[in-house]
């Protein structure tokens, strides 16, 4: 198989129609912050126990098409000892990899970010390719203020995804771009439309100049949102309408699929927005999820470290897969969270 076909192959899989990603890729400070929140430490074996939790949640291949790891993960087992990797494989689920090393500061800005990592990247590809990854990830940050992001930053970040990806691609790993407009901040929907419009653009710009397939991609924006500070918070349908227009304004159609992250929404907003979306159909292209936070809370927060409580948290978590791969499908409604849940 060539190297395109490969990763059409992959975007094809990930893409299939009623399923989403589970980014389950926190890194050691991120999960850190996660377990504090329910009074438990950050060891290698709570970390395994957790992601061991999530991943045989029975039905996960009913909703979820890919995982996204973190390296650690990348090479730990489930309880019976099997790889997580292989396990999700016999689940029809592609495992994938964050790779990107974490946020900077970009010099010569106020406090704006860019993510490093690039160096040795080809390497390490490699290397989490022959343990089974087929995709990666590579997130972005942009901040919003009356002067932020400076267009210092967001070229720089268009450019450096468009690398990313373009590496990813040499290697047959289908790349998710993920340029994050973050939702911290008291700016209105209207500025965040405005931003993420010129940031996609740009990354758009970018990845043509590097000559990155675009049916091998996989797009993970931030949805069109007021920031969480915002004195008028916009509707569910202004988030839904002003998202769509906005991808459509940006987004080619060659696109297979966009992947959104929760970024700060609570679940049930999450996937409210996501049917919405999904109800302003038809879209050139699949519009699902790739969410961490809006997946995960609810099971992270019935589970609080204790054996005893997996099959329930279990119950959780399959509940927001299932509610999601509705919304992913435009088939939704308020009234399911209310519903009994199984797989
Ligand atoms: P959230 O859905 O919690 O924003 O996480 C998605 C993600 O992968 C951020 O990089």
């Amino acid at each position: 198989m060539t190297i395109k076909a490969e990763l059409i192959k992959t975007v094809q899989k990930i893409a299939e129609k009623g399923k989403g990603i589970l980014a389950a890729d926190e890194s050691s400070s991120t999960i850190k912050k996660r377990f504090d929140s329910i009074n438990l430490a950050s060891t290698e074996e709570n970390r395994r126990a957790y992601r061991d939790l999530l991943l045989t949640t029975p039905g996960i291949g009913n909703y979820i098409s890919g995982v996204i790891f973190y390296e650690e993960t990348l090479y730990q087992k489930t309880a019976d000892g099997t790889l997580f990797t292989k396990y999700l494989e016999s689940q029809g689920v592609v495992p994938g990899i964050k790779v990107d090393l974490g946020l900077i500061d970009l010099a010569l800005t106020d406090k704006e970010k860019t993510t490093q990592g690039l160096d040795g990247l080809p390497e390490r590809l490699a290397e989490y390719k022959a343990a089974g990854a087929r995709f990666a990830k590579w997130r972005c940050v942009y901040n919003i203020s009356d002067v932020k992001p400076s267009a210092a930053a967001v070229r720089a970040n268009a450019e450096l995804l468009a690398r990313y990806a373009a590496i990813c691609q040499t290697q047959g790993i289908v790349p998710i771009v993920e340029p994050e407009v973050l939702i911290n901040g008291n700016h209105t929907l209207a500025r965040c439309e405005t931003v993420t419009e010129d940031v996609l653009n740009k990354v758009f710009s970018s990845l043509r100049k590097h000559e990155v397939l675009l049916e091998g991609i996989i797009l993970k924006p931030s949805m069109i949102i007021s920031g969480d500070t915002c004195a008028k918070q916009a509707t569910p349908q202004e988030v839904a309408e002003a998202t769509v227009r906005v991808l459509k304004r940006t987004v080619p159609a060659a696109v297979p699929t966009i992947n959104f992250l929760s970024g700060g929404q609570t679940p049930e907003q999450s996937t409210l927005h996501l049917d919405l979306m999904n109800k302003l159909g038809p879209l050139p292209w699949n519009l699902s999820f790739s969410y961490g936070r809006a997946l995960q809370e609810p099971s992270l927060n019935t589970w609080q470290g204790k054996a005893a409580n997996v099959p329930t948290a279990q119950k959780a978590f399959q509940k927001r897969m299932r509610l999601n791969s509705a919304a992913s499908l435009g088939e939704y409604s308020e009234s399911m969270e209310r519903g009994a849940v199984t797989a």
